[in-house]
């Protein structure tokens, strides 16, 4: 048995996959601590680090995310699952801590913190005019879960991003919904965490040059990765993929309305030369993605049965 150390950031970010199936194995705590520090060493917009994790690790709590969820079954399965909140209005609170900090740490000076913490404020009067502090908010905390995601995968965890629940539900199961003096606390995303209990093919990447653009919008950056790809149409002649009406190519999974069909990526082919995320010595019960077992038929069916007139949005 190889006792392998942490997967690089390139090997980790190629090896992820998102995992619906999970061992019960529960994490070490200093597994998670770990990857909890690392998640929140995410950066954030001014550094007021308007985001949290709840931790949810108890039987009750997790089965109450997957109905939350619709009856997908990784946060039910994970040993946990952190749930990512997004807070759009801790800016109007004491910063002074965050100031100390840095003036501790020799990053910041009186002078920087002076002007800085006045241009802060500036900052979010004005999204706020705008409406956008809950966006703001939103994107700092995301941007901590996928760090979690990538600090997962170097430990040789698994994960799975999820935006397909309920947030009311949700929030009552983290303990938001009778606090009325916190409506500014949104659920951002949902992250089960654990030893993966199948292996999933990678489905694959458009190439880069279909979504990194050189200069402008549309122009397919293409130098030294493949320069068929600026063969693109130019810009108005259907290369922004994003934007084209009546595109088809691009399923739309979320806006679906009334969509109860969510794809079901457990019937995926398999990909059997694909990475195994954790490579961690093969457990008896780790499955293929594929093996169309009546376990994971039985699982997947219960995703996408989300309560009527509930906004789950998936994946
Ligand atoms: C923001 C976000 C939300 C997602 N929500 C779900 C979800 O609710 N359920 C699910 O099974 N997968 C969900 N996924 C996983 C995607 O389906 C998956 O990332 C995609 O198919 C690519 O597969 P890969 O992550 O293995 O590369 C989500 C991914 C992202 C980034």
């Amino acid at each position: 048995m190889t006792t392998a150390g942490p997967l690089a950031v390139p090997q980790a970010i190629r090896a992820r996959r998102s995992i619906r199936h999970y061992l019960p194995d529960p994490l070490p705590e200093e597994q998670l601590t770990e990857l909890l520090a690392l998640a929140l060493e995410a950066p954030s917009s001014w550094n007021v680090q308007a985001r949290s994790v709840v931790v949810v690790s108890d039987r009750e709590g997790r089965d109450a995310l997957s109905r939350a969820a619709g009856g997908q079954p990784q946060p039910r399965e994970a040993p946990v699952t952190l749930v990512f909140v997004a807070s759009s209005q801790s800016w109007r609170g004491d910063l002074s801590d965050i100031y100390e900090q840095a003036r501790g740490n020799g990053a910041w000076n009186e002078e920087f913190v002076a002007d800085f913490s006045r241009a802060t404020l500036d900052f979010q009067h004005d999204l706020e005019k705008r409406g956008l502090l809950r966006e703001y908010a939103v994107k700092d905390a995301v941007i901590a879960a996928t760090y979690a995601m990538v600090a997962a995968a170097s430990m040789g965890l698994a994960s799975s991003p999820m935006n397909g629940w309920d947030e009311t539900e949700v929030k009552k199961v983290v303990g938001i919904d009778d606090r009325e003096d916190r409506e500014d606390l949104h659920i951002a995303l949902l992250l089960p965490v654990g030893r993966p209990a199948e292996r999933r093919g990678h489905p694959g990447r458009r190439p880069l040059a279909r979504n990194a653009f050189d200069a402008r919008y549309g122009r397919g950056y293409g130098q030294g990765y493949g320069s068929d790809c600026r063969t693109l149409p130019a810009p108005g002649a259907g290369s922004d993929f994003t934007s084209a009406p009546g595109s088809t190519s691009v399923p739309d999974f979320t806006s679906a309305p009334g969509s109860t069909s969510v794809p079901d990526f457990a019937s995926a082919p398999d990909f059997a030369s694909a990475p195994d995320l954790a490579s961690a010595p093969a457990h008896p019960s780790v499955r293929d993605a594929d093996s169309g077992s009546d376990a994971d038929a039985d699982a997947d069916s219960a995703r996408g049965t989300r309560p009527a007139g509930t906004s789950v949005s998936a994946p």
